[in-house]
């Protein structure tokens, strides 16, 4: 094949505090990893992209970089992520890093610089500082909101003492914004770009790619017309960003990838698709889609449209470590991720986990048949579900500080893997050691070694669904057809006689004009496709 790996690549979400313990400190590290490259392997994945493992004071778990060129700690050493992403490449695994360029850490050795060299300094023209507003500029510059709640703005203390310029945070008030215009932030970002291609890392996560380029007015939010542009998202200045990005990847052999983090609807996102820019982004409009026919339709025409007109594939995300597990997920009646405050407050409902399993399942099936990549969040290969009774003093996540409580964060879809045993830690840590955030005793069922060796388990459905995806040549970046089919049926062809079925329908659905059944979701009735399930035939 002559398409570049990344078009039709299984890429496998690391999260690295929570995928294994090599330390035993109970957080996961490089050396759990490594530990565990072989079941990465087997799962039959092509690449792994590694949340940040940078050093960081871990305001946001890690995507608050204080340096871009080492590895915290609590992580390992520069010298591990080395052998890491070197034993990856002899096991035939790309590795993609996570690069966070919106924002850095509070304590990024430019910020203490800037907060000590004072207004309309170089140093300050690095983020954005500004004077407030009011008659003692005791109000913010405008009115943007962080993203995790409460003002986008915090107000320092001059070195002499007196309270002074405030300076921008999209995020935690520990993650200041950079200025992207100033040249000196473009340089370093290229140079860092070029320190992990040096290390031979195969491609980028770009987090808040959409955000970087911001209004230079500033305006606020209750100044604009409807309709009018975000003045901190999906502004035009990232082009000319992403083309510098994509002038330094190019300067290096093999296929690299700029892989954009864009929570914008489809039509925003492609414009960063434009030639030269970033090669794809994360399709998330399935977080965001009803468990029906027609809506699931609806989001793959308007993916492979877009496709068609940049060239960009589509890279199929059914969750990741910001949103509610898709097993959670799809088992209630409303299947979109909508936001923690809803599902932490109980208002969202039980999910039926039996259900929702069924449904993740069949999604798997789905997204791993549809044309372009396809991206397998860390435990969604072992059915996990989210962990929706975490205590409150043991949450973590800053959203749950930062919304006064009202939003209980990320930390359910973070809580550390299972491996094996019947109690915690199941095999997370050695010797026992607590991990960082508590696991469901009954996730005993769960472990990779109890699923190993059943070959109705979700890693065995994953694994049988990753090696087949492998061998077909038509699966993966390619042309699909759709199938005539029943309203609430998904039918589809891929080149090479392959179709895959999925029945959304309340009743089973008859599968026809195959010559025999890949893989299914979960078990056939007499034949037929049982609701809720999807299946791979061989049709030619
Ligand atoms: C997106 C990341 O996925 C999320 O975890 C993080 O909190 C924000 N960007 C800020 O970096």
């Amino acid at each position: 094949m002559d398409h570049p790996w990344w078009r039709g690549a299984a890429v496998y979400q690391v999260y690295i505090r929570s995928f294994a313990d090599g330390s035993g400190d109970g957080v996961g590290d490089i050396a759990g990893l490594r530990s565990r490259l072989g079941y990465l392997r087997d799962l039959g994945v092509d690449a792994v992209w590694i949340n940040p493992w940078y050093v960081s004071p871990m305001a946001d778990a890690g995507y608050d970089v204080a340096d871009y060129r080492d590895i915290d700690p609590l992580f390992g050493t520069l010298a591990q992520a080395e052998a890491f992403i070197d034993e990856a490449h002899g096991h035939g695994l790309r590795v993609i890093v996570d690069i966070v360029p919106n924002h850095c850490s509070s304590r990024h050795p430019w910020f203490p610089a800037a907060l000590a060299a004072g207004p309309g300094s170089a140093e300050r023209a690095r983020f954005f500082f500004r004077p407030g507003k009011g008659g003692r500029g005791e109000v913010p510059p405008n009115d943007w909101t962080s993203s995790f709640g409460g003002p986008a703005w915090t107000r320092i203390t001059e070195a002499d003492g007196t309270p002074g310029q405030w300076y921008l945070h999209l995020y935690a008030p520990e993650q200041p914004d950079f200025n992207w215009d100033n040249p000196e932030v473009r340089a370093e970002f290229h140079d860092i770009l070029r320190f992990w291609l040096d290390r031979g890392a195969d491609g980028f996560r770009i987090d808040a790619a959409d955000r970087l380029a911001k209004d230079p007015a500033l305006p606020d939010m209750a100044s604009l017309a409807d309709g009018a542009p975000r003045p901190e998202r999906g502004q035009p200045g990232a082009h000319e960003i992403y083309r510098g990005w994509r002038r330094v990847v190019g300067e290096y052999p093999g296929d690299r990838v700029l892989v954009g983090e864009i929570w914008m609807d489809l039509q925003h996102r492609a414009a960063y698709h434009a030639p030269g820019e970033l090669h794809t982004s994360f399709s998330l409009d399935l977080l965001f889609s009803l468990w029906n026919a027609s809506e699931l339709r609806g989001v793959i025409d308007a993916a492979l449209e877009s496709g068609a007109a940049t060239g960009a594939p589509a890279t199929w995300v059914l969750s990741n470590h910001d949103v509610t597990r898709v097993v959670t997920r799809y088992g209630r009646k409303d299947t979109r991720f909508v936001s923690y405050t809803i599902t932490s407050d109980g208002s969202a409902g039980q999910a039926d986990l039996i259900l929702g399993t069924r449904r993740a399942r069949a999604a798997a099936l789905l997204t791993t048949a549809l044309p372009g990549g396809v991206y397998v969040y860390q435990g969604d290969e072992l059915g996990l579900w989210e962990v929706e009774d975490i205590p409150f003093e043991q949450l973590r996540d800053p959203v749950w500080e930062r919304s006064g409580h009202t939003d209980k964060g990320r930390d359910g879809c973070r809580v550390p893997l299972p491996w094996s045993g019947s109690a915690p830690p199941f095999g997370f840590s050695p010797d026992q050691a607590p991990p960082w955030l508590p696991q469901p005793a009954a996730w005993r069922r769960l472990t990779a070694a109890a699923q190993r060796a059943d070959p109705g388990s979700t890693l065995s459905l994953y694994r049988d669904a990753l090696r087949i995806r492998r061998a077909e040549p038509g699966l993966g970046d390619g042309p699909m057809t759709w199938l005539a089919s029943e309203p609430e049926v998904l039918a589809f062809t891929r080149p090479g006689g392959f179709a895959c079925v999925v029945n959304l329908s309340g009743v089973a659905t008859e599968l026809t004009g195959h010559r025999g059944v890949l893989l299914a979701s979960g078990p056939l009735d007499d034949g037929m496709l049982p609701p809720d399930t999807a299946a791979w035939l061989r049709t030619a």
